[in-house]
């Protein structure tokens, strides 16, 4: 037997995926964003460049693909930076280009509860406009959509402000002192991370290193005045919003392209992964991608699969699409499964959901599997209604029987819907 690649899973029911897709769209569509979708494969260039080489994503968890001609193919681990590149590549114009985009994306993790090497996000991007009122909508828009569709109590919204590329690269000296300070405690990996790509030591999952970063310095506390006064709107917007938020000084996200604002919504029904949407600010990554424009954007993404985890114990809660009444014909024979067939071809043109019957078994086990399946009719065809022409429709519900002539059933059975 061979079986599913580890970290991948077989999605047997899509009604709850498609739930949260389907009104993460309207939602959407609701604050005027458009749908893309940008290819699976792209160079890992872009990745290198945009994540940087010192994430865990770029420097470990990257699918390749392939490798010709200098050109190295990898799975997309995440979207913001193909989002970027349409917007660069395709020369668009729109001030700001407001955009989402779902789908799969691929990071080779060490797979766990709410951890997998493949899994779903509906992605979404504010690019090109510097107002840090998209920010504010952003943020709140989520805030809005998460408390509609999960327990208001059961996720927290954290927020840091990572200044701007001028206000990290001094941070990063007052940083180094403090690290200098108390280095004989660290872990390995911080010490490591100290000298290569500072500011994600604040992502060690170390208690003793979290415990010291507690006291550590905090960027949103040295920041330019503009930078300054952004944070101060960010915050005062929101609360007069009514989104509450935790200023949390040590999140800088595991990515490296963000400046300025950052958050995450956090539940502690995820286990070990507590964040099931992430994003913020990234006003350098086309230069970073070698660009010379200026295209100042935030935006977020959300794990389809973690919003599914906390919704699964709530589903009776939730209200699914109502699904369309089911017609199941029921030949008895052999004979009749040629008209069957038929009867199925018009039913299908007249937009009824209809399945026929074909395994040969008895009337009384058909009849009780279509019972199972939830029927709403049951169209029987015996070798009697076969020669006079007609089907016994029977409801599955009240268990009532008529006869019905084959040419008037479909719009015998559209009065019944
Ligand atoms: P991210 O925090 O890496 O951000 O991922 C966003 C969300 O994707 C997470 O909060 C989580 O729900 C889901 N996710 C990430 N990794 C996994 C995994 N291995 N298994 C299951 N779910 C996962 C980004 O990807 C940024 N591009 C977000 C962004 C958009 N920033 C600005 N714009």
């Amino acid at each position: 037997m061979i079986s599913r690649i580890k970290g991948t899973h077989d999605l047997l029911d899509v009604k709850l995926f498609n739930l949260i897709v389907d009104q993460a769209k309207h939602l959407l569509q609701n604050y005027h964003f458009s749908e893309i979708i940008t290819p699976i494969l792209e160079p890992i260039e872009l990745y290198k460049r945009s994540l940087g080489l010192e994430t865990d994503i770029v420097s470990k968890e990257m699918f390749i693909v392939s490798s010709e001609n200098e050109e190295t193919i990898c799975l997309r681990p995440e979207a913001t930076a193909a989002t970027m590149r349409a917007f660069l590549e395709h020369s668009i114009q729109s001030n700001p280009w407001k955009v989402f985009s779902c789908g799969p994306l691929f990071r080779h993790e060490r797979p766990q509860k709410g951890r997998y090497r493949q899994f779903n996000q509906v992605n979404i991007e504010i690019i090109n406009s510097s107002a840090i009122a998209h920010d504010i909508q952003l943020i709140t828009m989520l805030e809005r959509f998460f408390g509609q569709i999960l327990k208001r109590d059961s996720f927290a919204l954290a927020l840091n402000f990572l200044g701007c590329y001028n206000d990290r690269q001094s941070f990063k000296g007052i940083l180094q002192n403090f690290l200098i300070s108390i280095q004989d405690q660290l872990c390995s990996q911080c010490l490591i991370r100290k000298e290569k790509n500072i500011m994600r030591v604040f992502d060690c999952k170390n208690q003793t290193c979290q415990a010291l970063y507690a006291q550590a310095p905090q960027i949103a506390q040295h920041v330019c005045a503009s930078c300054a006064l952004e944070w101060q709107q960010l915050q005062e917007q929101l609360s007069l919003l009514s989104v509450s938020f935790n200023y949390k000084p040590q999140l800088v996200r595991g990515l490296d392209y963000y400046d300025k604002t950052v958050f995450e919504f956090i539940s502690d029904n995820l286990g070990a992964q507590t964040a099931f949407c992430g994003g913020g600010r990234y006003d350098a990554l086309p230069q970073q991608l070698g660009s010379d424009q200026q295209v100042p954007s935030v935006g977020a993404a959300f794990g389809v699969e973690r919003l599914m985890l906390l919704l699964e114990p709530h589903l009776n809660q939730l209200t699914f699409p109502v699904q369309p009444a089911l017609h199941v014909i029921i030949p008895f024979t052999q004979e009749q499964q040629r008209l069957a067939l038929l009867l199925a071809d018009e039913m299908h043109a007249a937009n009824l959901c209809t399945d026929v019957f074909v395994e040969g078994d008895s009337v009384k086990s058909m009849l009780r599997k279509a019972n199972k399946m939830g029927a709403r009719f049951a169209l029987l065809l015996g070798p009697d209604e076969h020669t006079a022409r007609e089907v016994m429709v029977k409801d599955m519900v009240d268990g009532t029987q008529e006869t019905i002539h084959q040419a008037d059933l479909v719009m015998f059975l559209k009065s019944k819907n």
